[in-house]
């Protein structure tokens, strides 16, 4: 070939290539999915992404004419590991949205990054009630600590519970669940005997609920992150406290659907209060639950899955009403949404971006062998309390 041919064609080949790159950028939606996949909250970041996948499979992987890539990444629950993630999803991969956020610290240290790039950032999973106040950015389909713990103290009062000792992780939703907790309950006559609150990482529960057993309580109030309430009943009953008659008031977080199965008879009668039950009635959770049990090759699910579930429902449906455009326009599409959600109806509050759906108080019972959170009160449409207040 002549040298000046030899050159067109190269020039051809390489403004192929740049323009099918701009292609590929401009016909692809990328959502980057941080989630803790190995480490202790494994099993958390497993529900939120088979749910994801789920809802990919069920939807299809084109929205707004332009193909979904779903980029998972492995933040092992560390808060650094995060951040550096999130930074190369947003600057490398120019992602069009950050989602996921398995724990509390793992949404706050990422949220800066939402607000500079102005990338809109899902959280499905985390649950403290600040998050959303950490950026302008962020939208929550998950939960907030305050909406279920202040019901579950209404609930406890009616109930003839009226000493409390509080047991939860030490760290932001148990917190929240401790001053919440306290909170609505002291101002309706309860006491609070003891606060006490365990370790995050590596906890060992003998001696708090030791604590607990001296102390005599009429129940113990508790909250565990997803994952952790099996090894919590299970020194609950190995220390005989159900045999004395202290019953358990928990955030559904202790009772999470993922692990009820492998808890035993010790968590019969366990009361909580969450937003999702894996033995919720409607069609629409039916069919999500055989759906997950199949995708996951047997699991059930649990309100982690819930959320991200949602989370790439509100995703979608944002990307399409704004034709695929990201940033402040993507945003503005996800606020204020109403669906229906294997949980019941879900909105996303405009004003404060978070979610918006009932309450259930919910006992463990046994139906079928098996251990279930039965739904047996519903409060519909409740907002974060500790929004409400200001
Ligand atoms: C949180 O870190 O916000 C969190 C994690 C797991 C839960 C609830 C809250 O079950």
């Amino acid at each position: 070939m002549h040298k000046r041919n030899v050159i067109r064609a190269l020039t051809a080949v390489t403004l192929a290539m740049g323009l099918s790159a701009s292609w590929a950028q401009d016909n692809t939606f990328k959502i980057g999915l941080l989630l803790p996949l190995t480490g202790p909250f494994a099993s958390t970041g497993k529900q939120l992404e088979t749910a994801a996948r789920l809802y990919m499979a069920q939807n299809g992987d084109t929205v707004a004419g332009k193909k979904v890539q779903l980029i998972v990444k492995d933040d092992t629950g560390v808060p650094d590991v995060s951040k550096r993630l999130a930074q190369e999803l947003v600057v490398n991969d120019k992602v069009q949205v950050l989602a996921g956020f398995g724990l509390t610290p793992l949404a706050m240290t990422v949220a800066p990054i939402a607000t500079q790039s102005k990338t809109p950032m899902v959280v499905m999973a985390a649950a403290t009630s600040a998050i959303t106040e950490a950026s302008p950015y962020i939208v929550r389909t998950s939960f907030t600590v305050p909406q279920v713990v202040t019901i579950l103290a209404d609930w406890a009062i009616k109930n003839n519970i009226h000493k409390v000792v509080t047991l939860v992780t030490d760290y932001a939703p148990g917190v929240d669940s401790e001053t919440y907790f306290k909170q609505r309950f002291v101002a309706q006559g309860g006491q609070v005997i003891e606060t006490l609150r365990v370790p995050l990482r590596s906890p060992d529960f003998a001696p708090f609920l030791q604590k607990v057993r001296d102390a005599k309580p009429d129940a113990l109030f508790t909250f565990v992150p997803a994952g952790v309430g099996v090894s919590l009943m299970k020194q609950f009953s190995e220390r005989g406290l159900d045999k004395v008659g202290i019953r358990v008031i928990a955030e559904g977080s202790v009772t999470d659907d993922d692990i009820l199965g492998t808890m035993g008879d010790v968590a019969l009668g366990v009361v909580t209060a969450h937003h999702y039950s894996a033995a919720h009635n409607s069609a629409v959770n039916k069919r999500f639950v055989e759906a997950f049990g199949k995708a996951s090759g047997g699991l059930r699910p649990n309100f982690m899955a819930v959320g991200a579930y949602d989370g790439m429902h509100v995703i979608y449906e944002a990307a399409k009403a704004t034709q695929g455009a990201g940033k402040d326009a993507l945003l503005q599409g996800m606020k204020g949404q109403s669906f229906e959600s294997p949980r019941g109806p879900v909105s996303i509050d405009a004003q404060t971006r978070d979610v918006v759906h009932n309450i259930y108080v919910r006992k463990v019972e046994k139906n079928g062998g098996q251990l279930w959170n039965t739904e047996v009160q519903t409060f519909t449409s409740v907002k974060d309390p500790a929004k409400a207040a200001k």
